[in-house]
């Protein structure tokens, strides 16, 4: 990196090249915004090197296994599925390379200047750059986006050695599967490896502190899964307290309280993420961060230091890459003096690609009462669905909830919780819908095509008008 003098201006500094970050690069840049972003390691972020991409794409080759196993039941003859997991890995990275050199070219295109190396926020505002490379620069710009991200939460006894205890960030590493595999704590990270990892064929078990596996998903979808599970011989189990682990050799004995140990190969620790604000240099610039590392924020993203604003996993909103995005979008509307519209944090789109997928917007029948709403519901189940049964995977349900008129019929769209094939690639129509506050009867005038799986989002929302054709 050439030394950069602190004349050096730019309309627009993003600290953090993730999906947030990048997104606010190439939205800017787009917007005819002259746009630094700096990076200390590969843009992209988690979400493609350590996250997203990767889970997903280990997801495929579970969900390809599954495919050959059943081929007999369409006549296909195969022989037994056998998985080389250093070839699987291979592709992985392929996905993830592909797509890295696919945004560093789409960053070149658009003009944004890569700065390689750990950007720190000064008190007057500028942004020092110390390269990877050992040079130092100092950019002066009209804004500053922090979008720093996060990093996996790990807890006191397991202390993460990347052979015996895992977080995310190693598993993508890995070589081989264990064989025996505890995952600690069963939320959308947990959920997803240890789908994965037995369906590829690792004894796995959940260990989850609360009563319920996937927290803030509707009860009756998170039943689907924990069924689902249970019949593929993942045992979930929940309100349960680790209390630290002995390794033994060939892997660890993990201490739970009121239980026996129990032996396993790999830990893969899932207990959360958390928000990476140490390295951003924030003491003595303004900028507020709480207790817990988020930096504080208003509703439009902006920090306590006018021009500077943070997004994504750095502050407290929900830590999905689309989140990001939408932050990001958020914040260079106001740079460029559009109208700007803050995110509907409660309503954005959840999708947990194990097996069975989860999808879901806006609230649960639980969620949906304690917020004071009197509810309508109805479930509809995948197995009188036409394209269901052709594609052979019926398991799951649609649930839709709505407002309950003072007449008792169904008003306001709430939300929608499904868990299903391919629901991650359904829920467009009930993510719109719930945020666009259609009620019942709108969405019922809409016809879903035949056959298609998306006819049952239509006959769970159909039958709240009390009448129904399917069902
Ligand atoms: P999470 O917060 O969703 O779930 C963590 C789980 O660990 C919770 O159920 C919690 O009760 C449990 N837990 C915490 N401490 C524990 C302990 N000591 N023992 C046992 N259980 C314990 O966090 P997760 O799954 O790690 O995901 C992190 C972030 O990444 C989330 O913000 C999520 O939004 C995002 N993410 C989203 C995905 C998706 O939407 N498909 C996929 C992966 C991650």
């Amino acid at each position: 990196m050439s030394d950069q003098a602190t004349d050096t201006h730019f309309d627009l500094i993003v600290i953090g090249g993730g999906p947030g970050g990048y997104a606010a690069a190439l939205y800017g840049a787009s917007a005819g915004l002259q746009v630094a972003l700096v990076e200390m390691d590969k843009v992209g972020g988690t979400c493609l090197h350590r996250g997203c991409i990767p889970a997903k794409e280990l997801l495929e080759t579970a969900h390809v296994f599954r495919t050959v196993s059943h081929a007999g039941d369409f006549g296909v003859g195969t022989s037994a599925p056998t998985v080389n997991f250093s070839t699987t890995i291979a592709r992985k990275q392929q996905v993830v390379d592909t797509l890295f050199t696919g945004l560093s070219g789409l960053l070149k295109h658009r003009k944004v200047e890569l700065f390689n190396g750990i950007g720190t926020l000064q008190a007057d505002r500028s942004v020092r750059v110390q390269g990877v490379d050992g040079e130092v620069a100092v950019l002066n710009g009209d804004a500053v986006v922090l979008a720093s991200g996060s990093v996996p939460r790990t807890i006191p006894g397991f202390e993460v050695d990347g052979t015996v205890v895992l977080t995310s960030d190693e598993v993508f590493a890995l070589q081989e599967l264990p064989k025996r595999v505890a995952v600690i704590g069963g939320g959308a990270i947990g959920c997803e490896f240890a789908s994965m990892m037995s369906d590829l064929g690792s004894e796995v078990t959940i260990l989850e502190a609360l009563p319920q596996i996937l927290p803030g998903v509707d009860k009756d979808v998170v039943n689907v899964v924990r069924r689902s599970f249970k019949g593929r011989g993942i045992d979930v189990k929940v309100g349960t307290k680790v209390q630290g682990h002995t390794p033994n050799g060939n892997g660890t004995s993990i201490a739970i309280e009121g239980q026996d140990p129990l032996e396993v190969d790999a830990v893969v620790v899932s207990v959360g993420r958390r928000p990476l604000s140490e390295s951003l240099g924030l003491d003595g610039t303004g900028v507020v961060v709480d207790g817990r590392g988020f930096v504080e924020v208003d509703e439009f993203c902006r920090t306590a230091v006018d021009g500077v604003w943070a997004i994504g996993d750095l502050i407290a909103t929900p830590g999905l890459a689309h989140v990001g995005y939408a932050e990001a979008i958020l914040v260079v509307k106001q740079l460029l003096g559009d109208e700007a519209i803050p995110v509907d944090y409660a309503n954005v789109a959840w999708c947990i690609y194990c097996q069975p997928e989860v999808a879901f917007a806006g609230y649960s029948e639980q969620g949906a009462i304690e917020a004071g709403y009197e509810v309508v519901t109805s479930k509809h189940r995948w197995g009188g669905n036409s394209r269901a049964l052709i594609i052979g995977d019926t398991e799951g349900v649609v649930k839709v909830i709505a407002e309950k008129r003072a007449d008792g019929t169904a008003g306001r769209l709430l939300g929608v919780h499904m868990a299903g094939p391919w629901v991650t690639e359904q829920l467009g129509a009930g993510y719109l819908a719930v945020n666009w506050e259609a009620s019942v009867d709108e969405i019922a005038h809409y016809i879903q095509p035949h056959p298609s799986l998306t006819e049952t989002f239509g006959e769970a929302v159909l039958s709240l008008t009390g009448r129904s054709l399917n069902s």
